[in-house]
């Protein structure tokens, strides 16, 4: 309260003495000043997370202020909170590809679920400081010639089974007969839309020896859905060649840097999760197509009729 107030109104209450941490004299440019306060909150957050005490008072964005990050013993919980948190910020920087960092650690399970969750967050964040040139998440147009080269590797390197697509070329998927269109919003659609799809497929009468690795299929993409998107529908389309199904989300997309990674890599998971999603797809459809933004994805498996 202010004084002047506080002495009209009686002023009886506590005075609170709000210790100012002081600023070390290492701390040389607001830049640095900056860096450190992303990594106090970064500590702070994951301790909150995992339950550590007086992170909910925000204890560790005081006591950054006076750490050496050379100097951290890892033994102690609050300094490998620190030791953490740096570690991130400084891939970050570096444009590194985190989750494959943050797996290559072998954390303890809380620690790594925590921390992943805490990535999720500050690269939620688009005007965040982070001392590097490149944006978190590079939003690479269509048009891009950079687009093109991933498309033409990925399509390479999957045996022309992965391809990524521009929206238009997704027409004529969405165009054929329309079989099945569910919203999927919350885990709980999850076996109810894969049991519409599977009593769909009996219906059209798709051979039994392959309902059960559609419907495999078809879980996968929609868990993706829930797990890394936000929810959205499933549809499934067909004509005289091939039964679709289209997944289309509205996710902020597969980054470009690690898609590589997420399609073609058995194991490839930015959650704690086991990564067989998209092994599995290409595997049990004929081509895999994505079209993918910072607004959305569509998925779409084709199924093709055996010759
Ligand atoms: N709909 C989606 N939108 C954005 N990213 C996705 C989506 N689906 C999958 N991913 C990314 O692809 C990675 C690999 O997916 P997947 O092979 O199914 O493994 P998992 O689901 O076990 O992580 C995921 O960890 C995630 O980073
Ligand atoms: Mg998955």
């Amino acid at each position: 309260m202010n004084p002047l107030l506080s002495r009209f109104f009686g002023g009886n209450e506590k005075q609170e003495v709000q210790e100012i941490p002081i600023i070390p004299k290492t701390i040389h440019s607001l830049e640095e000043h900056q860096r450190i306060s992303v990594v106090g909150w970064i500590a702070n957050k994951l301790g909150q997370l995992i339950g550590v005490e007086h992170c909910d008072d925000g204890q560790l964005m005081v006591d950054v202020l006076s750490k050496d990050f050379t100097e951290l013993d890892q033994e102690n919980q609050e300094e490998y909170l620190f030791f953490l948190a740096n570690s991130l910020v400084t891939w970050i920087e570096k444009d590194e590809d985190v989750y494959f960092n943050i797996k290559m650690m072998q954390l303890d399970s809380n620690y790594h679920k925590h921390l992943l969750e805490v990535y999720e967050l500050v690269k939620s964040y688009d005007n965040i400081y982070f001392n590097k040139k490149n944006p978190l998440i590079q939003d690479i147009s269509e048009d891009d010639k950079e687009w093109e080269i991933y498309r033409d590797v990925l399509h390479a390197a999957s045996s022309r089974k992965f391809l990524m697509v521009k929206d238009e070329e997704l027409e004529q998927y969405r165009n054929d007969e329309l079989l099945l269109d569910e919203p999927v919003e919350t885990k709980e659609d999850i076996p109810l839309v894969r049991n519409k799809a599977k009593t769909k497929l009996q219906e059209i009468e798709v051979p039994s020896s392959k309902i059960a690795s559609y419907v495999l299929l078809i879980s996968e993409a929609i868990t993706n859905m829930i797990k890394h998107a936000n929810g959205g529908r499933l549809k499934i389309t067909k004509n005289e060649k091939s039964i679709h199904f289209l997944i289309e989300d509205r996710g902020s997309g597969f980054p470009l840097k690690i898609l590589p990674y997420t399609v073609l890599m058995s194991g490839y998971s930015t959650k704690k999760s086991l990564g067989q999603g998209f092994t599995l797809m290409l595997k049990l459809s004929s081509r895999v197509l994505l079209k993918t933004s910072s607004t959305g994805s569509t998925i779409v498996l084709i199924l093709e009729e055996e010759e």
